[in-house]
C-alpha cells in the first residue's frame, strides 16, 4: 500500500519536511474552535491555581524548538534504518533502562494492548521504588505516525490557507513534544516513570546493556565517549522503532478490511457507524475522522485540542490537592501557554483505533467502560447530576476538573448540544450500536 510506505519513509527520514497532503485535519471543527478562541476572555485565575503543585517542577519539560538539528547530527557511522529499528525494539522492552530496573517503555505501552496500558490502573506507578503514581492515563502508541508537530495555527493546505484552525498536533495529551524522539526524554527522565537523573544516567545503562556492541556497530566504536551524542542515538533508535508499520500502524482492523472491500460491517456495526458520522447524532467523526482523506486511511482523530469537561478523577493522587488542576494545553506540564486561559482544559483528541482494548478512558482515566464514555457524551449537560458531585449550593458542580474561571472553554456542539429535558443525542440502543462499531477498530481482525 503506497500511503503506508510513504508514511514509513517519511518517518525514517525524520519529518524533515511534513507533506501537506498527509495532513488530515478537519476544517469545520477548527473553524468552530477559532470562534471559541476569539470569544474567550483571558483570565489569570486558573494559572495562579496550577502554579502550586510540586509535580510541575518534577516533570521534565521539553522545548518544542529544540528538534531542528536532531537528524543532522554527525555520528562516526551513519546507522541503517533496520539497525536503528532493531536497537529501538531492544530499548523499548528493556526494564534495565529504569532506575527501578523494573519498568520498560513496554510496561506501560504493552504490545498485547495496542501499545496502551496492560491494566485498569488510572495512572501507572514508577520511580526508583516503583511507588510513585503518574498523573495521566497511558495512551496507545499506535497510529501516531500521522501526528504533525504541534502548531498553534493549523492551516489546511486545500487552497484555503487563510483559515486558522487553531492548535493541533504534537505528542502527549497536551501536544508538548514535537516528535517521538523528543517525547522519549520524558519517560526516561521523569522521576515518577523511569526516573533516570539525566541523559548520562540513561547512557550509562545502555553502555552496560547486552546490546551495547550493537550500538557501537551501528553508530561507530566511540559512540559512548560522548554522553550527549549517545543519548541522541538512544532517542533516535526509539523513534525509528515506534515507526515500524507492522507494530505501530498495521491497519489490520475489520474496519480497514471494510475500507479495502474485503469485509462487511454487520447491521449493528453499520448503524453504529451511521450514528458516529451523523452530525445530528453522535457527531463523533467531526473530531474522530472516520473516512479516507487524501489517500490516507483514517486515524480516527484530527489531533485537534478540545475541552470536554471530563469529571475530576479522585483516583489520581495528585487530585487530592484541591488547588491542582491538569489543564492540558495551558499547563502545568507544558509551559508555553500558561497565560492562555482560553486553552485551559483542552487535550489532544486521541485516535479511537483499538479503543475497545482499553480499560480506562480520557486523559484522566475517569471512565472504565465505553458505555460510560458514550453516556457521558450524550448526557453531560442534560443529566449533570449523574456526572458531577454536588457543590455547596446543592447543584451539580459542572466541569469540576476545571477552575471555575475557565469552565466556559468546554465544548457545547453536538452531541453536547441537548438541553435539560431533551432526549439525549443517542438512545441506549444507539449507544450499543456505536460501541459495536468501535469494536471494528481493533487491529488483528481475522475474517
Ligand atoms: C510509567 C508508565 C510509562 C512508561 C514507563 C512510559 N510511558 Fe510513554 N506515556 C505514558 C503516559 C502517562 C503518557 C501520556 C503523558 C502525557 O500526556 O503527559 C505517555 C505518552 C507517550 C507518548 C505520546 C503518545 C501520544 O499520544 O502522543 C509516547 C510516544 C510514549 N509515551 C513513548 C514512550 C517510550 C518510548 C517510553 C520508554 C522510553 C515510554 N513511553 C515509557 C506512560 C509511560
Ligand atoms: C468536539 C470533538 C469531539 C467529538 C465531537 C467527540 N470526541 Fe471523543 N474525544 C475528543 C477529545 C478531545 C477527547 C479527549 C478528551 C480528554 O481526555 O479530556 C476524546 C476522547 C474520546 C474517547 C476516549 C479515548 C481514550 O483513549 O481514552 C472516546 C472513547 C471517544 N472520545 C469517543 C467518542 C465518540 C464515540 C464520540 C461521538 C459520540 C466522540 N468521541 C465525539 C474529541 C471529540
Amino acid at each position: 500500500m503506497r500511503v503506508m510506505e510513504s508514511m514509513h519513509l517519511k518517518g525514517v527520514i525524520g519529518r524533515l519536511k511534513e507533506s501537506s497532503s498527509e495532513r488530515v485535519l478537519r476544517k469545520s471543527f477548527f473553524n468552530r474552535h477559532k470562534a471559541v478562541i476569539v470569544s474567550s476572555v483571558a483570565s489569570m485565575c486558573a494559572l495562579m491555581m496550577i502554579g502550586a503543585h510540586a509535580a510541575i517542577a518534577a516533570t521534565p519539560s521539553v522545548s518544542p524548538a529544540s528538534t531542528g538539528s536532531f537528524y543532522a547530527q554527525p555520528f562516526e557511522k551513519q546507522p541503517t534504518v533496520p539497525s536503528l529499528s532493531a536497537l529501538g525494539r531492544k530499548l523499548f522492552f528493556d526494564a534495565g533502562l529504569s532506575a527501578s530496573g523494573r519498568l520498560a517503555c513496554a510496561s506501560c505501552h504493552d504490545p498485547a494492548h495496542a501499545y496502551g496500558p496492560p491494566n485498569a490502573l488510572v495512572v501507572q506507578l514508577g520511580g526508583a521504588d516503583m511507588k510513585l503514581p503518574g498523573v495521566r492515563a497511558v495512551p496507545s502508541l499506535r497510529y501516531l505516525q500521522a501526528v504533525q508537530p504541534f502548531t498553534e495555527h493549523f492551516h489546511e493546505d486545500d487552497g484555503d490557507d487563510g483559515v486558522d484552525q487553531g492548535p493541533a498536533g504534537g505528542h502527549d495529551w497536551d501536544g508538548r513534544a514535537d516528535s517521538t524522539h523528543e517525547q522519549a526524554k520524558v519517560p526516561l527522565l521523569s522521576p515518577f516513570e523511569m526516573a533516570n537523573a539525566d541523559a548520562a544516567a540513561v547512557v550509562a545503562k545502555v553502555r552496560r546493556a547486552a546490546y551495547a556492541d550493537e550500538f557501537r556497530n551501528a553508530f561507530g566504536a566511540h559512540l559512548f565517549d560522548d554522553d550527549a551524542r549517545a543519548f541522541n542515538a538512544v532517542l533516535w533508535a526509539l523513534e525509528v522503532f515506534q515507526q515500524e508499520p507492522a507494530e505501530f500502524y498495521p491497519y489490520s482492523s475489520k474496519y480497514d478490511a471494510v475500507l479495502r472491500g474485503k469485509a462487511k460491517l454487520t447491521e449493528q456495526e453499520a448503524r453504529g457507524l451511521q450514528w458516529f458520522n451523523d452530525p445530528r447524532k453522535g457527531n463523533c467523526a467531526s473530531c474522530h475522522i472516520s473516512t479516507i482523506r487524501q489517500g490516507a486511511f483514517p486515524a480516527f482523530s484530527d489531533f485537534g485540542f478540545l475541552a470536554l469537561g471530563v469529571p475530576r478523577n479522585p483516583a489520581i493522587p495528585a487530585n487530592r490537592d484541591p488547588n491542582y488542576f491538569d489543564l492540558g494545553l495551558c499547563g502545568p506540564y507544558r509551559t508555553d501557554f500558561l497565560d492562555r486561559s482560553e486553552y485551559c482544559g483542552r487535550f489532544r483528541t486521541p485516535s479511537l483505533r483499538n479503543v475497545a482494548t482499553r480499560r480506562v478512558f480520557f486523559h484522566n482515566g475517569m471512565f472504565t467502560s465505553l458505555e460510560q464514555v458514550l453516556q457521558f457524551y450524550v448526557t453531560r449537560d442534560t443529566q449533570a447530576a449523574k456526572w458531577y458531585p454536588r457543590g455547596r449550593d446543592g447543584q451539580p458542580e459542572r466541569y469540576n476538573d476545571l477552575p471555575a474561571a475557565v469552565r466556559g472553554n468546554v465544548e457545547v456542539g453536538a452531541p453536547y448540544d441537548r438541553k435539560a429535558g431533551q432526549a439525549p443525542a443517542l438512545s441506549d440502543a444507539e449507544i450499543r450500536d456505536v460501541i459495536a462499531f468501535l469494536g471494528t477498530l481493533t487491529d488483528g481482525y481475522q475474517p
